[in-house]
């Protein structure tokens, strides 16, 4: 029996998480064999146990075969020590399991082909996958810090991946373009940095053992652009850690809403930690109007990756297309005039459509 770790997190994550419970309950019952249980992270974990990423939600998360986590943050946490902010707690489990490959898929629902800020013409068709390296590069480099200098504060980070880091991440890519378009777009700053050369150079000589798939290389100020531009022409972006956070942000919007964008973060052995791609938005919290379906899209990603079951997860995409086609909205990708769903009421949707 495969089982469930839900961290529902901070701010809309609860709201979402309940979502997804509901279609949980529901393949339960038709007997499908998952368990699942709530663990605490981010800002919840540190009001009842002042550490953001607590030992038992930590041995919990090894225990489980995936974990599906809300989101957290918010603005009641941004003063404490770095150390127990909420975002360190989800770094650290992503380094602690080792979930190195994150995917990002943006995918454009022709149902919401309007509620892009893109012209119908240039995102009709839009699907490309964002692999973007999660445990390195800026995020993880040391030295850190913010010491004294000369008088004054110097803040420090450290850019940095072995080629081992590059290596791994980068078959994945040639890997999940084989399955798809067979094309690699490098994004990189290799014209400016020491890293981007290095990951640039091992990207090439993975690329070699993959003679089918046609690899180019970006810098990442011109992939931002080529987004914008021509989002259609991407099939699947490999990038570090730093670039594919700031560039997924922006591929969500070419959806529609970063209320529609799920990811998969992955180990070696393809355990996988699945979220939405936004965050606990504090300005939606507890007002019943954020959007669900990234939650339940990341839902449907751990069923296609971590539970090899690729029948419940189109299950659970198809109901949440049925459900569009329908005319059901959240408020964020409802058209000015439109009405639309609360958070639950969408739930509810896509749970009928099933
Ligand atoms: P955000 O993604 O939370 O919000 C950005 C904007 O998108 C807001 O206007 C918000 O209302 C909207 N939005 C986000 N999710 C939505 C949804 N499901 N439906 C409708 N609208 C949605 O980003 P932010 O405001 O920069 O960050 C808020 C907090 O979340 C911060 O503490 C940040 O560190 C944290 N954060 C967490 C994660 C995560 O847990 N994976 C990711 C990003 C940001
Ligand atoms: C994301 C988020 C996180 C990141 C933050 C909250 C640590 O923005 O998952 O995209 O930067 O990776
Ligand atoms: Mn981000």
């Amino acid at each position: 029996m495969a089982h469930l770790l839900l961290l529902p997190g901070d701010g809309i994550g609860p709201e979402i998480a309940c979502q997804v419970e509901k279609i949980l309950l529901t393949l339960q019952k038709e007997g499908a064999p998952y368990t699942w249980s709530y663990g605490l992270i981010g800002g919840a974990a540190y009001d009842q146990f002042h550490d953001p990423l607590p030992e038992e939600t930590l041995k919990k998360a090894r225990e489980a075969d995936a974990i599906l986590l809300g989101a957290v943050g918010g603005p009641n946490y941004d003063k404490l020590p770095r150390d127990l902010r909420p975002e360190r707690g989800l770094l650290r489990i992503r380094h602690e399991l080792g979930l190195f490959a994150n995917l990002r898929p943006a995918f454009l629902f022709p149902e919401l082909i309007h509620a892009s800020s893109l012209k119908p013409e240039i995102i009709s068709g839009l699907d490309l996958l964002i692999l973007r390296e999660l445990t390195g590069d800026i995020y993880f480099g040391t030295p850190r810090g913010i010491v004294e200098e000369n008088g004054e504060r110097v803040g420090i980070n450290t850019m940095r991946y072995s080629e081992s880091e590059i290596r791994r991440i980068a078959h994945l890519a040639f890997e999940f373009a084989g399955q798809r378009r067979k094309k690699v777009v490098s994004v990189d700053k290799a014209n400016v940095l020491e890293v981007s050369e290095l990951w640039r150079e091992v990207v090439e000589g993975v690329g070699k053992d993959y003679p089918d798939i046609e690899l180019t290389h970006l810098y990442v100020d011109a992939a931002a652009m080529l987004l914008l531009r021509k989002p259609c022409d991407f099939d699947v972006i490999l990038t570090s850690n730093l670039f594919g956070d700031i560039l997924s942000d922006e591929a969500a919007m070419l959806t529609g809403s970063i209320g529609m964008l799920p990811s998969a973060s992955l180990n070696e052995t393809r355990k996988g930690m699945y979220e939405p791609v936004h965050g606990s938005a504090p300005d939606l919290a507890g007002k019943n109007r954020a959007n669900p379906l990234a939650m339940i899209l990341s839902l449907a990603m751990a069923f296609r990756y971590t539970f090899s079951d690729a029948k419940s997860a189109l299950r659970i995409e198809q109901a949440v297309q049925r459900t569009l086609k329908q005319g059901c909205r959240t408020e964020d990708i409802a058209l000015p005039a439109q009405a639309w769903l609360s958070t639950e009421a969408m739930g509810d949707a896509v749970l009928r459509n099933l």
